[in-house]
């Protein structure tokens, strides 16, 4: 993938296509010509004439192209809307950024696309939890966005089709491979130096291209993305940046006691696989630990979801994604900080072998668990996960799941669910989802909802009562094994799955949660 910062003004675009933002209400015409005024007026005129015969408003993403008729040297221009002024933020970038790249790539053949970014802009409108407004746009804020949007959007996973697009965008699971005579992106109008360019390129780049290999992982068949196979993507991301990798098969996870991984893991004919992978940062004061859900298809066990609830199910691995796409980044990044990464794959299926509602088992750290509902599966491997990270000496707990249906019911797909034990983690993630164009909302943990896991036989019940604060409850549960560690827990049920190609997200996996752990990493 090409991306260049050049010094060019609208006029002096050479490529095929020249890319605008316009903000909503404002006279496109004479913004354009504000940008620059050698704008010909014929050229001004026609764009004005156009936009308002396409019913242009300058909404976010929305796209206008309009031929230069040789007034200039680009033959296209395309008009990007950027909303409100007051609003504007790099995060707008990324989402127009991705819907040109998106819509480029239809066009098929190789093109060079210049970007004018908005540098002049204020941010008006303060951030929530960030004090004063009014600051300018760190150029290279919206270099990195711009970066990041254009490979989200030009995503697509087609494997498995038979008529490809003829377009070069990158497909299939060796996503960040790049083919030659693809589109490229110029971008201008910032006020930054080369070096500073080439450090936004290269950041915004590995962490787009974790998001697009996460989406891959998930958007394959689950006949394919096995716990083996799961294990096998670990390893080859671990040889090609140089961390550790070491995968447990079910003797090793049964001396180690993983009573509730091997519980879920039972009805499967898959093999389950523990993944463990580490970086050591050289000078680094604390090893956080990020802990994924890898159930690589929920049928729900002999609680056996309905068709329509487990048509999607392959998606439930999309925690164990978000975490080998996070490793990717801080192989490539290196952060000034240790990381440790813990992916419990299995399937959760019914079988004469599998967990009966009413079976009680025992978890790595010693609390027994009653099982009302195999279908709460996704708790019961995180508890091992997260006792096994404690062990290798977490300082920090990160838990990343398509845990409940109840935060879909909750947030839909608007926010990821985020709750824990320690208040400054979970800002410092809502933060860092905040730059990364990924929301997220506080759940809260009362200790009531402890009492939907009260059991009269076990410890706990995995399940409890159903129908109330389902989230909540599930993450209630996770807390009993996290022991006196800083812990938060992504629900990402709601947002790992998109049904609709919309801005950086494309239907299907979205990867979500890559963007912002790898910030957060980073931000060490
Ligand atoms: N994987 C599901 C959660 C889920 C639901 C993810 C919908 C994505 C979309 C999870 O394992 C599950 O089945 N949870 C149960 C918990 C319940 C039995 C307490 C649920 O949400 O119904
Ligand atoms: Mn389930
Ligand atoms: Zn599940």
């Amino acid at each position: 993938m090409n991306f260049e910062l050049v010094k060019a003004t609208l006029t002096q675009s050479k490529g095929d296509i020249v890319v605008v933002g316009v903000f909503k209400g404002e006279d496109a015409g004479k913004s354009l010509k504000a940008l620059d005024a050698k704008l010909p007026k014929a050229l001004e005129d026609g764009i004005k004439k156009h936009l308002e015969s396409e019913g242009f408003k300058g909404k976010v993403s929305e796209i206008v192209c309009v031929p230069t008729f040789g007034h200039i040297d680009c033959p296209k221009l395309m008009i990007v809307g950027l909303g409100s002024k007051e609003e504007f933020n790099p995060n707008i970038i990324r989402k127009t950024s991705a819907s040109v790249a998106r819509k480029v790539k239809g066009h098929g053949s190789t093109a060079k696309v210049i970007m004018i970014l908005p540098h002049e802009v204020k941010a008006t409108k303060a951030r929530s939890g960030k004090s004063p407004a009014k600051a300018t746009i760190d150029g290279a804020a919206l270099a990195k966005a711009a970066v990041e949007g254009w490979v989200l959007g030009k995503f697509e996973f087609d494997k498995y089709k038979s008529q490809k697009d003829k377009s070069d965008q990158p497909t299939g699971k060796r996503a960040a491979s790049v083919k030659k005579g693809e589109i490229s992106l110029a971008l201008t109008g910032i006020t930054i130096d080369t070096k500073t360019f080439q450090k936004a390129v290269k950041e915004a780049t590995a962490v787009a291209e974790a998001t697009i290999f996460a989406r891959a992982l998930v958007d394959e068949p689950p006949v394919y993305m096995t716990p083996t196979r799961l294990s096998i993507e670990a390893k080859e991301i671990a040889k090609d940046h140089g961390l550790t990798c070491t995968v447990l098969s079910t003797p090793q996870i049964e001396k180690l006691g993983m009573g509730c991984f091997l519980g879920v893991a039972r009805g499967a004919d898959e093999p389950p696989k523990f993944i463990v992978m580490k970086y050591t940062a050289p000078k680094a004061k604390k090893t956080v630990a990020i802990v994924g859900k890898g159930i690589t298809f929920d049928s729900g066990g002999l609680s056996l979801k309905p068709a329509q609830s487990m048509e999607r199910m392959k998606y439930d691995m999309s925690g164990a994604a978000c975490v080998l796409g996070v490793m990717r980044v801080v192989g490539a990044l290196k952060p000034n900080v240790s990381v440790l990464a813990v992916v419990a794959a299995t399937e959760n299926m019914p079988s004469g072998k599998a967990l009966h509602p009413g079976d009680v088992i025992r978890a790595m750290n010693g609390k027994t668990v009653e099982v009302n509902n195999t279908d709460a599966e996704g708790r019961l491997v995180l508890a091992d996960a997260l006792t096994y990270a404690i062990g290798q000496k977490a300082d920090e707990l990160i838990d990343v799941a398509t845990l409940t249906g109840a935060v879909v019911t909750a947030l839909g797909r608007a926010a990821a669910g985020i709750m824990g034990t320690n208040q400054d983690l979970i800002e410092k993630i809502m933060e860092a989802g905040q730059d990364s164009g990924e929301r997220f909302w506080q759940l809260p943990l009362f200790d009531e909802y402890k009492q939907a896991l009260h059991s009269d036989v076990a410890d706990l019940m995995n399940a409890g009562s159903r129908g109330e604060a389902g989230s909540s409850c599930g993450g209630m549960f996770l807390k009993e094994f996290v022991e006196n560690k800083p812990w938060a827990h992504l629900d990402i049920a709601g947002v790992a799955w998109s049904e609709k190609n919309k801005d950086e997200l494309n239907k299907g996996g979205t990867g979500f949660g890559v963007r912002t752990l790898s910030r957060y990493l980073m931000s060490h």
